[in-house]
């Protein structure tokens, strides 16, 4: 398929097992056959330890106890920035490419590590403490990468708050980890607007209870209308010491927490810890990626996600390579910023989401062609599925036929991707809008929702059912931040033995695995994770409503949009036009502008089980126009409802 196919065979990538095995096949075998010798040695040879651990792997997965390396001790800023030092000072650690480009700059090995020291300095004269979680309120660039690497530097937990999130959210996130210090900005740029976030820091930081503290970053230096509690970050930072010793942590300590949607009750926080997650970062970022020290790796993820932490911060710079921090809009000025800017800085991996792809491709080919893409070689896709069109329009158009196209399936909770294309038998070919296989030491299951067993396959055979994993593996979440017992029925409970991801996959005959979607009420709005039930939540209580069911329904570029279904309140009187926008406004407001819905429906009532449990199934086929397939409805609570729901659908179109 490809004429520039990466360096497939196994033998160039994995120093470590040179000549013990002929083929990525049987080197994939080891992996899931002698699993713990497999990370053991790796984790030997990718990470620099100050202790090297004696017990590999003591983890269980039916009692949902997660431990890799637990008697080894390291630093993760060391591993990341300082390692790298002897033999590449001067090369770019990290590229920030602001919104207006001509402010974009290259940080190399040497800043990168003093503005980490300084960084991390002023944080301890702020009496930040090794296991303290700080919070941190900053777009993707030099100060948001900074400040994950400071708080490793002296093994403080970070929590990164897409800044894209409003007040409210930020508040709980930090109240829920009980952080005392906000690291934040005032002002950001994006697609040539200038975005106010001092007044939702302001906000939160009135609506916290646990914070005491907020550090500002102003690129202006305005200061007007400050909280008493702010102090500005960037003059701290120069006037810091550059030295500043690193912080031993053993390899279970925690690295950060990562707040992400679950079906019910309130966002979570995925814990991960630090050896596992940055061995598993730095392996999947060379072994999906074929990636290269000398590689310019650009994903144009925001920190505020997981795929920020694993491959804008930790995985490329882990392996000594140069990041592309993209703070901008893929629209701004037009739409070839994304393939300017590879072309700018020859880019060789390029990391992105559907969402975009499908908005880019509308847009007309010449916004790719008027640029030279040569240096590409990988095409990453993540965060939701790419249909076939999107994918084909990566592959020749972006790709010129010649790039391998690899769309990685992964989430929040396994820390790094573990179903890709790649790495692969040697040059196999890689199926259009499919993750296909399972990375090293990753050990698929199709499980039968009905009987919660694992369904066998067998080659030739296809199946479907509950996309689950039998083995752990370095990399997973540890605990959802003060509620293991969350954390346990959630991943654990449902099928034993196993981690659950919540998806449902189909794994075809040839044993690749395409992605069906969520099997529970978590939706995905371009690329964003979302439970219906806090959008649901934000609407009721609008005094004017007095129930509401979320469902999510195919969009053509963001994957899923929100549909909500309310029922007003007796009282109202019925200028739903006013209490629709209204709705719209506190969503945006009290959780994020993404996650605002795209139709909001005022209904009698809300098709139920006589048990009163909302059947979302029917609301999805009434809005997908599927009436004939809604099936038997005289077991709900209320049957009639359901014609009333069909003809206030139909009535809008
Ligand atoms: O449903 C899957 C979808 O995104 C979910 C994870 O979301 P989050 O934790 O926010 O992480 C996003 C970045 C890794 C998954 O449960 N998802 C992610 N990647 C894919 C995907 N769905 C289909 N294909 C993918 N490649």
């Amino acid at each position: 398929m490809s004429d520039r196919r990466p360096s497939s065979g196994f033998s160039t990538k994995f120093e470590e097992f040179q000549g013990e095995f002929d083929s990525h096949e049987a080197l994939y075998k080891y992996s899931i056959g002698q699993t713990d010798e497999f990370w053991g040695r790796c984790a030997m040879s990718r990470l620099s330890w100050t202790q090297p651990p004696k017990t590999i792997n003591a983890s269980d997965v039916n009692s949902g106890e997660i431990k890799w390396f637990q008697d080894g001790k390291l630093n993760v800023c060391y591993n990341c920035v300082d390692r790298h030092l002897p033999n590449h000072a001067d090369k770019p650690a990290l590229i920030w490419e602001r919104d207006d480009s001509s402010k974009s700059r290259k940080v190399s090995y040497r800043e990168l590590h003093e503005y980490i020291c300084k960084f991390a300095n002023v944080l301890k004269a702020h009496g930040v403490q090794k296991g303290d979680r700080v919070a941190i309120y900053l777009p993707v660039g030099l100060q948001g990468a900074a400040a994950m690497l400071a708080c490793a530097r002296i093994g403080a937990v970070h929590s990164v708050i897409f800044t894209g999130f409003s007040a409210e959210a930020l508040a709980h996130r930090i109240d829920d980890a009980d952080c005392k210090l906000l690291l934040a900005q005032d002002y950001t740029d994006r697609g040539g607007k200038t975005i106010n976030l001092k007044q939702i820091v302001i906000d939160a930081a009135n609506k916290s209870q646990s914070l005491r503290k907020t550090l500002v970053y102003s690129e202006a230096g305005n200061r007007d209308g400050w909280l008493e509690s702010f102090e500005d970050l960037s003059s701290q930072i120069d006037a810091a010491s550059s030295d500043c010793q690193i912080v031993e942590v053993s390899a279970e300590d925690p690295l950060f927490l990562l707040y992400t949607s679950g079906s019910t009750g309130k966002p979570k926080g995925l814990v991960h810890t630090s050896a596992g997650y940055l061995l598993y970062a730095q392996m999947t970022v060379k072994h999906v990626f074929d990636f290269e020290p000398s590689d310019i790796f650009a994903c144009v993820a925001d920190i505020g996600w997981i795929t920020g932490h694993t491959y804008v911060v930790y995985g490329p710079l882990a392996n000594g390579g140069t990041t592309l921090c993209f703070d901008s809009h893929p629209l701004y000025p037009n739409a070839g910023r994304y393939w300017e800017t590879v072309a700018r800085y020859h880019v060789t991996q390029f990391y992105g989401a559907p969402t975009a792809y499908r908005m880019l491709l509308r847009l007309g080919n010449e916004f790719v062609k008027s640029h030279d893409l040569s240096s590409l070689r990988v095409i990453g896709s993540v965060g939701e599925p790419i249909n076939v069109a999107a994918w084909t329009w990566l592959h020749q158009v972006v790709g010129n036929g010649k790039c391998d196209i690899v769309d990685t399936w992964w989430q929040t909770e396994t820390g790094g991707n573990l179903l890709t294309p790649r790495p692969s038998n040697q040059g196999a070919e890689i199926k259009p809008g499919m993750a296909m296989r399972q990375f090293y030491g990753i050990e698929v299951a199709i499980c039968d929702p009905g009987t919660g067993k694992e369904i066998a396959w067998e080659s030739g055979k296809k199946i479907e059912g509950a996309l689950c994993f039998k083995k752990p593996w370095p990399g997973m979440a540890r605990t959802i931040y003060g509620n293991h017992k969350r954390f346990l029925e959630t991943y654990y409970n449902p099928y034993p033995g196993m981690y659950f991801s919540g998806d449902g996959a189909v794994r075809d005959e040839d044993g690749y695995v395409t992605i069906t979607g969520r099997m529970d009420d978590v939706i995905n709005i371009s690329g964003h994770r979302l439970g219906t039930a806090e959008i649901e939540d934000v609407l009721n209580s609008h005094e004017s409503v007095s129930e509401t069911a979320v469902i999510g329904i195919p969009h053509e570029i963001k994957g899923e949009s929100a549909v909500a279904f309310s029922i007003l309140k007796d009282q109202v009187d019925l200028k739903q036009e006013n209490v629709r926008s209204e709705l719209i406004q506190l969503v945006r407001g009290r959780l994020a502008k993404f996650a605002a819905p795209e139709k909001i429906y005022f209904v009698n009532g809300l098709p139920k089980t006589r048990s009163g449990k909302i059947m979302r199934r029917i609301l999805r086929k009434i809005s997908a126009g599927q009436i004939d397939e809604i099936g038997d409805v005289t077991t709900l609570a209320d049957p009639p409802v359901v014609q009333h729901i069909i003809e206030k659908v139909v009535g809008a179109k």
